[in-house]
């Protein structure tokens, strides 16, 4: 499932993270590509080394960890560091499937992807192009957010980055190991949950009917959760 999460950050915080995202070194995207991805990738990349992924990419953890709709979305077992890209003059990035397993970064640690991330920090307005399209049981989702949106979606699906004509589009993007491999059991518990929340409004924490249906999320979690 394709699940959009709007204001991860204001518009300000994304003026200050762009302010010093364009003050920044880029390089050029394909050399750390997959040898089935090196072809298709024209973008450029923050260098992972590079202090200001480090310290912005601790600033989106840091965000992500007291989001509640990211929790329930995504059951986060482990993030890969977010990493930084910009397309502008025509860049783009084929029709692509993410890698299955990566190597974390500075630790023997791997992480199966089982989710896509992409934040978007530049405003629609500013850029033609640079649709995010992701291929689905329903067909294929072009996506395009307000700056500090995040889209996530799952790491399985094949999915593309359409040229942009004009302006620039800067995204960080990284990948989740869920708690919950499957993306269909995943997307069960997300829709209990925010039925349960949504009944919260109304019924009182302690009703029987409210208490059964939290116990009944947690033991599935239970059942389907690896950790
Ligand atoms: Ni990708």
């Amino acid at each position: 499932m394709l699940i959009p999460i709007e204001n991860v950050f204001s518009q300000d915080e994304v003026r200050s993270m762009r302010h010093r995202l364009d003050a920044a070194a880029w390089q050029d995207g394909s050399a750390t590509a997959g040898t089935l991805a090196r072809h298709v990738k024209r973008n450029q990349q923050l260098d992972d080394r590079d202090p200001l992924a480090g310290a912005l990419g601790e600033q989106i953890l840091r965000r992500l960890g007291a989001l509640p709709l990211f929790i329930s979305a995504a059951l986060p077992g482990k993030i890969y560091p977010p990493k930084f890209n910009r397309y502008r003059d025509g860049g783009t990035y084929g029709a692509h499937v993410d890698s299955a397993v990566m190597q974390m970064p500075g630790s023997a640690q791997t992480l199966r992807s089982d989710l896509s991330a992409t934040l978007f920090l530049s405003a629609p307005d500013d850029y033609d192009g640079g649709e995010l399209e992701i291929e689905g049981p329903f067909g294929v989702q072009a996506v395009k957010l307000a700056a500090g949106d995040m889209v996530l979606y799952p790491s399985s699906s094949l999915h593309r980055v359409t040229p942009v004509t004009r302006g620039a589009r800067v995204c960080a993007f990284f990948w989740i190991e869920s708690l919950v491999r499957s993306d269909g059991q995943r997307t069960l518990l997300f829709d209990l949950d925010q039925a349960i929340q949504g009944l919260a409004a109304s019924l009182a924490p302690d009703h029987p009917d409210h208490l059964k249906l939290t116990g009944v999320y947690h033991n599935l979690l239970r059942r389907w959760a690896d950790t």
